[in-house]
């Protein structure tokens, strides 16, 4: 299954996230304004699915009008939609860059067939995180004397609800449970937005063991040795390896220091920014305050309590055991040469 297919060759279906795990419930979008709010009520979310959402926006807002003005504007349109994922614009350029040459007639066909390769691509690049990282888990549960259960804590939702195919932390874990690793999952909750609960469903569907943890037991687990490696995607790479990634995974990383376990980063390369040298410059999402304050409309706190919702937070890349990437296994201060 994909979380997101196009439908008639006009509109595109996509799974609303915001449904999971209780519901799979399908949405139809055919314009670029339904792409917008979509994108920036995460009924799409994580950060390669964004930028390929994104790329059929485009698309749809080609069809109405295919001039240069409308392209720009559109471009701006999609990118405002969330800050923090580099490849959201990452995404739009790409087709900008092709876009822009063409004839206008020719752009809105040109614009739904590249958002198509978009994805593909995506899809690839994933099977091949899947794969290199299927070795490293693998290694590890060797070197560690092949115990019953090989116990991986993650962050988030970076599986296929996050991209197209597969996933970007989440394809190791189900290409080492297909080699036969003995994969258990500790999935963090990931609140407020508990995207943990995406995580639980798609190792449901792939009956991989997993157990739901609240955000603050990961220490406690890594401490008492339950903890085996840590791996988990990310949004946005800066060129010494600093990855920005969904708020608590800092803390994971600085637990997982503290107790030796091994902590990898997933991602394709299209997640690193070149133009950055350090995480210090990446725009973090400040989202409503009321995600804190309520679920599902359910007041959790008093309306009003005082609160700060910052979406992501910066792991130094010192922190980071290895990236991995389609392109290769790479230590993160070497992100930036992944494109020489
Ligand atoms: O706010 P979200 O749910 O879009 O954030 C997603 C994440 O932080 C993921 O971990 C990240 O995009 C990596 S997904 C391949």
């Amino acid at each position: 299954m994909r979380p997101i297919k196009e439908r008639d060759g006009a509109t595109i279906e996509v799974i609303d996230q915001t449904r999971l795990p209780f519901e799979l419930v399908w949405q139809t979008l055919g314009t670029v304004e339904a792409v917008a709010t979509a994108i920036r009520t995460m009924v799409v979310r994580g950060a390669p699915l964004i930028g390929v959402t994104a790329a059929y926006g485009l698309a749809f807002a080609l069809r109405t009008a295919a001039s240069d003005a409308t392209l720009a504007t559109a471009i701006e349109m999609l990118r405002a939609t969330r800050p923090t994922a580099v490849n959201l614009p990452w995404a739009l350029e790409q087709l900008r860059v092709r876009l822009a040459p063409l004839a206008p007639h020719l752009r809105a066909e040109a614009a739904w067939l590249e958002a198509g390769r978009l994805a593909e691509a995506e899809a690839l690049a994933c099977r091949r995180i899947g794969e290199a990282g299927a070795a490293i888990l693998r290694q590890t549960w060797e070197s560690g004397g092949k115990k019953s259960q090989f116990n991986v804590l993650t962050h988030c939702n970076a599986g296929m609800l996050a991209t197209v195919e597969w996933g970007t932390a989440l394809a190791p874990v189900y290409l080492a449970h297909q080699l036969g690793v003995p994969v258990h999952v500790w999935v963090d909750e990931t609140r407020p937005r508990n995207q943990g609960g995406l995580t639980v469903w798609e190792l449901g569907q792939h009956q991989v063991p997993h157990t739901l943890i609240v955000d603050n037991a990961g220490g406690l687990l890594m401490q008492r040795g339950e903890v085996d490696l840590c791996i988990v995607g990310a949004d946005r790479i800066a060129r010494n390896g600093d990855v920005c990634n969904k708020v608590g995974t800092y803390l994971k990383a600085l637990a997982a220091r503290a107790h030796d376990v091994p902590f990898y980063v997933a991602a394709p390369v299209s997640t690193i920014d070149l133009s950055l040298d350090s995480g210090a410059g990446v725009i973090i999402e400040e989202r409503d305050g009321d995600e804190i304050r309520e679920w599902k409309k359910q007041l959790l706190f008093p309306p009003g309590t005082p609160v700060r919702n910052p979406a992501f937070d910066i792991t130094p890349g010192a922190l980071v055991k290895a990236l991995i990437t389609e392109r290769g296994v790479c230590a993160p201060s070497m992100a930036g040469a992944l494109f020489t």
